[in-house]
């Protein structure tokens, strides 16, 4: 979140003639005349407490009486009437308080003193009914005040992030924040449960509370959220029992709930609809990966590793970023080979149990003969199954009666509900079965009589009076154990099975916790919010919303990427393996060279649609008719050149996103391969409707599309000259680099020459050549002494 006069104030300063002067000016004495209402005094005592506390006074000038007049203090914002409605002073370098009298300031609308180095107490706001944004993350402020957030009812985004916070509940105040879209508190020393009002929060879409020491199981409720961060809660235990909540959180875009104590199966997904990011690394999850997250369309970045999860290895699309680091639990290696029959009838006995961790744990592979836990075998077919003492909740399925050569069945001091199922009978070979101790109920059924049935210590073995009613835990409709048989009791399962591993795998998550602090710690000390990429990480990512699903997007992951995505970045990285990082910042944006072989025939002579200065271009076809252009790097020109233009045209195509450029879709570096993807623009160059018509067959171009062609261009290079992020200069403006769409709109292509024009107005480095064709490039800038030009190299 940045404040909106830092962003003004930096956007668009780089005009490049005098006819941006004049409306700066405009908006400049506008600002001036707005200001000039004397402040009230209740604020300017206020004020002036604020001022010494922040060290503002001197720091930033804050030294006049009057807040308001005759201009604000820099940083202020006030209103006509003259009270302070903005603070906005983040990253100024502060060092000292927030007064408590920032409270008094009640017309206040923005809070902002991120990033500063502000230390004491963060002062209650509680009553400040208008303010709307409160910036205060990436201090050093020691403690939040109970009632901080108390009737802050216009309250729309609120950051706190890094703060060395006193630890302090999720504060039950929050609710009175009606209007709270974003509430972002990650690394802040947060403690106890998540509470259940959370999911009564009418407009809350976003939710961050990584890194803290939250516990307990999620409520069941937080159905309106899209954007959830529950990961790398850093206390023991942490945030545990079932994620069957995510079944209900229809509109979830981002879910991390990475390094966590989540456990039992994954829900079904199906209605996740908008979900294009998700982390369960790090969690003790079991069972298979359903077909409902595989197949799962907005699906772009998952990461499942170090669970006990079981099953074939899901094959997700090749449009998702799958993070394949960790310990994998899959019977086979092989993305969608079915498993073994056999193994196939375990899982479905395990689901019946709600998929207990230590038979997860205890099923490695995919010959159930050979160390499966609990299971025995005779030549290849199971013949026993022992599972006592083995924290097993849930019901016996029915679906041990297929298991045909089942002989023994030991279910003993379990806490296994429900009745059991009549098909056990129908078991040919079946000799012994040890259901002692559990918590069963109902008619046995007719089993032969040389079969040994041990069945003491379930109390209401026998009655047919109904179990007592389970608990709803908020676990919503999950995965559904089994074939469904034996009962209702999926009941609070999960969560004592949660209890139970925690202290079973304690050493271990210890052990964990250490290495992703350390790791954490590492992390910032090095580059605080760097991001950390893969550099081989080969991805093709859809666009996951937006009016064109087939679009993909365009962000390249490029060493430098900052802002949102950067902080993002940082939160994801509670891994317990360092090297574990993944990339995914939104849309990033690699191509594997095998993609790229396969949609273009391997590069064939046919698919060639026309050459350039650096390289061949081809046209491409992927699996669902999109066609896209490849032009790949001549290796010839492979020299540091060729490697150069490369970069130059990814790191102005991931800059500029305009209708009439045309996009970048991807990209590729392996090896010696330098290729881009674009997109693919049918009726080809405007240079072949303008010189080569005939000999393709075509009517010349008419003037009036001529006219709407040139338009395009010139809002094109509008857009590069003005009011992009920079200013870029493209230097081969030529009709072969203007190509055109079936509509007959046009986009400039060719972005290798451009050069990035500095923002500053001042000279960086000089130009020292000229590139791009002559007769294509501007007239001044081809005639104007190479000395005087002030255009940097963007390498
Ligand atoms: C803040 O407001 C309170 C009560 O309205 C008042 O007692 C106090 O003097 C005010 N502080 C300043 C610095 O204006
Ligand atoms: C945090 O604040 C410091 C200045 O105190 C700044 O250098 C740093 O970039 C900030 N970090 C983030 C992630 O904003
Ligand atoms: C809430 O967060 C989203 C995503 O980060 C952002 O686009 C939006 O502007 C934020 N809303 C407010 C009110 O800050
Ligand atoms: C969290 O709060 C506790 C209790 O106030 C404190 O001892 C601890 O140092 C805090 N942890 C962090 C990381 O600030
Ligand atoms: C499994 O048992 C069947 C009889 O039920 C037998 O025909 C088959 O050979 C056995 N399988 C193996 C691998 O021995
Ligand atoms: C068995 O499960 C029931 C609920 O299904 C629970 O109330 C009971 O505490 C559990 N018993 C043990 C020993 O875990
Ligand atoms: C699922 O969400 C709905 C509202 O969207 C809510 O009424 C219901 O209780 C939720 N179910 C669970 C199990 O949380
Ligand atoms: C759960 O599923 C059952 C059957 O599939 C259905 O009747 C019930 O309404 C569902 N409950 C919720 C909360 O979605």
């Amino acid at each position: 979140m940045q404040s909106p006069t830092v962003s003004t104030a930096r956007r668009r300063r780089r005009g490049l003639g005098p006819a941006i002067l004049l409306p700066l000016a405009v908006f400049l004495a506008a600002v001036g005349a707005a200001a000039a209402a004397t402040a009230s005094p209740q604020d300017a005592a206020a004020m002036q407490a604020v001022a010494v506390a922040l060290g503002a006074d001197k720091a930033l000038g804050w030294d006049t009486p009057d807040p308001c007049s005759p201009k604000p203090w820099p940083g202020v914002g006030c209103d006509s009437d003259g009270r302070v409605t903005a603070v906005q002073v983040g990253g100024k370098g502060l060092t000292g308080t927030l007064a408590p009298e920032v409270r008094n300031l009640t017309e206040l609308m923005r809070l902002e003193v991120f990033s500063n180095r502000l230390t004491g107490p963060l002062p209650s706001l509680a009553g400040l009914n208008s303010l709307q944004v409160i910036l205060v993350h990436n201090n050093s402020f020691a403690s939040i005040a109970p009632d901080f957030f108390k009737g802050l009812s216009a309250l729309t985004a609120v950051s706190l992030d890094d703060n060395p916070f006193a630890s302090w509940p999720v504060p039950a105040d929050l609710a009175d924040c009606a209007s709270l879209l974003n509430f972002s508190a990650n690394s802040v020393n947060l403690t106890g449960p998540l509470p259940d009002f959370l999911g009564a929060m009418p407009s809350l879409r976003q939710f961050h509370v990584a890194m803290n020491y939250l516990s307990g199981p999620v409520p069941g409720s937080l159905a309106s959220l899209e954007d959830l961060w529950l990961n790398g809660q850093q206390g023991s235990p942490k945030l545990s029992g079932s994620i069957s909540f995510i079944a209900n959180m229809t509109k979830a875009t981002q879910l991390w709930l990475h390094s966590n104590d989540f456990t039992g199966p994954l829900p079904d997904f199906s209605g996740l609809t908008s979900l294009y990011d998700l982390n369960l690394r790090d969690n003790q999850l079991t069972g298979p990966v359903p077909d409902s997250l595989v197949n799962l369309k907005t699906l772009k970045s998952v990461a499942l590793g170090n669970n006990m999860l079981q099953g074939p290895t899901p094959a997700f699309g090749t449009g998702v970023v799958q993070d394949k680091s960790g310990i994998f639990q899959f019977c086979l290696p092989d993305p969608g080979k079915p498993c073994d029959p056999r193994v196939n009838l375990l899982l479905e006995v395990a689901a019946g149990f709600m998929y207990p961790y230590k038979l997860a744990q205890g099923w490695k592979g995919n010959d159930p003969c050979t160390g499966f836990v609990g299971v025995e075998c005779n030549n290849g077919n199971i013949t026993s199954l022992s599972f006592t003492n083995k924290g097993l909740t849930g019901s016996i399925s029915p679906s041990i009666s297929k298991i045909a050569t089942l002989e023994t069945l030991v279910l003993s001091g379990n806490n296994i509900t429900g009745t059991v199922p009549k098909e056990l009978a129908d078991l040919p070979a079946l000799k012994l079965v040890d259901l002692s101790n559990n918590n069963l109920y109902g008619q046995l059924p007719a089993f032969r009589n040389n079969v040994i049935l041990k069945t003491d210590g379930n109390p209401n073995i026998g009655k047919d009076a109904p179990p007592p009613p389970s608990l709803p835990d908020g676990s919503g409709n999950g995965t559904k154990p089994g074939d469904g048989s034996g009962g209702n009791n999926k009941g609070s399962a999960s969560s004592s099975v949660g209890v139970i591993l925690g202290s079973v795998f304690g050493a271990i998550a210890v052990l964990g916790l250490i290495g992703a602090l350390g790791f954490y710690c590492y992390k910032r000390k090095q580059k605080p919010f760097g991001r950390v990429q893969s550099p081989h990480a080969m991805v093709i990512h859809p666009r996951h919303s937006g009016s064109d699903p087939d679009m993909v997007k365009i962000t390249v992951a490029s060493g430098n990427a900052n802002g949102a995505a950067a902080s993002n970045q940082a939160y994801s990285q509670a891994s317990t393996d360092p090297r574990d990082i993944h990339v995914v910042e939104a849309g990033n944006m690699v191509i594997s060279i095998q993609v790229l072989r396969n949609v273009t025939n391997n590069f064939s002579q046919d698919n060639i649609l026309g050459r350039g200065g650096f390289g061949t271009v081809y046209k491409g076809e992927l699996h669902d008719g999109k066609k896209i252009a490849v032009k790949r790097m001549e290796s010839g020109v492979m020299g540091n050149k060729g490697l150069n233009e490369f970069k130059s045209e990814i790191s102005v195509l991931t800059k500029v996103r305009h209708r009439n450029l045309v996009s970048l879709l991807g990209y590729c570096l392996d090896g010696n391969e330098r290729i881009l993807v674009y997109e693919y623009m049918p009726q080809g160059p405007v240079s072949q409707h303008l010189f080569e018509w005939k000999e393709h067959n075509q009517q010349p171009l008419e003037w009036k599309k001529r006219l709407s062609i040139a338009l395009d261009v010139a809002r094109g290079v509008e857009y590069l000259h003005s009011l992009a992020q920079q200013t870029f200069i493209h230097r081969d403006l030529k009709p072969s680099n203007i190509l055109l769409g079936d509509d007959m709109k046009a986009k400039v292509a060719d972005f290798g020459l451009v050069r990035l024009a500095p923002s500053d107005g001042k000279c960086v480095s000089v130009e020292t050549r000229l590139a791009g064709t002559f007769g294509y490039l501007a007239p001044e800038y081809a005639a104007e002494p190479v000395s005087s030009l002030p255009y940097k190299d963007t390498q």
